[in-house]
């Protein structure tokens, strides 16, 4: 078959990692007989530097266009000091936000070969997998009024407002449920509801939904219990479903139990068209140094061939052949330790290349 694949490149080592993501498409494409055309987008830092905007018109038209946007990652210090709605971040936003790709999906599964880069103990990341379905395109990361304003005495007030409607809450809490079912059925969702009246409507929503759901057990979890229980025993999670912040703070949290940040993909989906993406950020302190673990960014691809293109045998055969090469002791410098064998970011992405056309 063929595919139309946007391709956004990005800020840091978002570049070096596109190109291992897209050299494994190559494999996938040759092995399956696929082909996939590649439209390069700007977004971010990158966009701002060409275009004086985070987020050309082009690009959205573009991606629209597609079967699906594999991004990397966007933001660095260099545009750090910009207004807000001039930063890189506010690209990547306002693409969540165009696709309406409200619901975030972030697994944190064990590499069970790298459960030594855990900082935690072997016995308490052994096994764990987990599906954090975070809401992207709503809550506070979006709820106006929004701004810096003058008080009348002169003080600056910084304002952000959490609202959420019931509609933007069953939605991802369905879908977070459709999930589950298909897993080992068990729901936790994340609030704070003895604080905030918008988790209560969370919460209420969410027992209401669960009508519908009687297969799947729930339960619900305060976000800052929900933190603490994700490193003291995170084998009590299945399927997690959170609001945008809380879903964006626990979902760092949870990658760690798997080893590293670097090794994480996620799916942000809902709309038209799906966006695939690594879970870390643009690492500006190693871009340009061929270091990169392009892990996530070869997970994201996987991700957008299961969730973006309905190819669940070639998701697989990207998963396997990531495992494959870990098994081999191969490690970037983020994932190494004692006995392994450290390569750099392209050395990975032409073994996980081979791996899987030699599958
Ligand atoms: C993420 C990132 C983004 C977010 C930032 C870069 C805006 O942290 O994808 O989790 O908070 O959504
Ligand atoms: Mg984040």
């Amino acid at each position: 078959m063929e595919f139309n694949i946007s391709i956004m490149k990005g800020d840091g080592i978002g570049p070096e990692i596109m190109k291992e993501g897209i050299k494994v498409l190559d494999a996938i494409g040759e092995k399956f007989n696929h082909k996939f055309n590649y439209i390069e987008v700007y977004a971010g830092g990158c966009a701002i530097d060409k275009f004086g905007t985070p987020l050309p018109e082009e690009t959205i038209k573009r991606i629209l266009e597609t079967d699906a946007l594999l991004f990397s990652s966007v933001g660095g210090p260099k545009w750090e000091n910009l207004p807000h709605d001039k930063k890189p971040e506010a690209g990547l936003l306002g693409i969540r936000k165009a696709l309406n790709a409200f619901a975030n999906l972030r697994p944190a599964k064990a590499f069970n070969e790298l459960i030594d880069a855990s900082t935690l103990k072997r016995e308490v990341v052994k096994d764990i997998d987990i599906i954090i379905v975070r809401e992207l395109i709503g809550g506070i990361y979006f709820g106006k009024p929004k701004g810096i304003f003058n008080l009348p005495n002169g003080e600056k007030i910084g304002i952000n407002t959490l609202s959420y409607r019931k509609s933007e809450i069953e939605r991802i809490v369905r879908l977070a449920f459709d999930i589950a079912r298909k897993r080992r059925k068990k729901l936790t969702s994340i609030d704070k509801a003895n604080i905030l009246e918008s988790s209560q409507l969370w919460r209420d929503t969410v027992n209401e939904v669960s009508k519908e759901y009687t297969d799947v057990e729930v339960n619900h979890m305060y976000v800052d219990n929900a933190a603490m229980q994700l490193v003291r025993y995170p084998k009590q999670f299945d399927v997690i479903v959170a609001g945008n912040i809380f879903g964006d703070i626990l979902s760092d949290e949870a990658s760690m139990l798997t080893g590293s940040i670097g090794m994480l993909p996620s799916a942000s989906i809902g709309g038209p068209v799906g966006m695939f993406e690594p879970v870390h950020g643009s690492a500006p302190d190693i871009a340009g140094r061929g270091i990169a673990n392009p892990i996530a960014q070869i997970e994201a691809a996987a991700m957008m061939l299961r969730y973006g293109l309905n190819r669940e045998l070639e998701a697989q055969t990207v998963e396997r052949a990531v495992e494959f090469v870990l098994e081999k002791g191969y490690r970037t410098p983020d994932i190494m330790s004692a006995g392994k064998k450290q390569i750099n970011t392209q050395k990975m992405g032409d073994l996980i290349a081979e791996a899987i056309i030699r599958a």
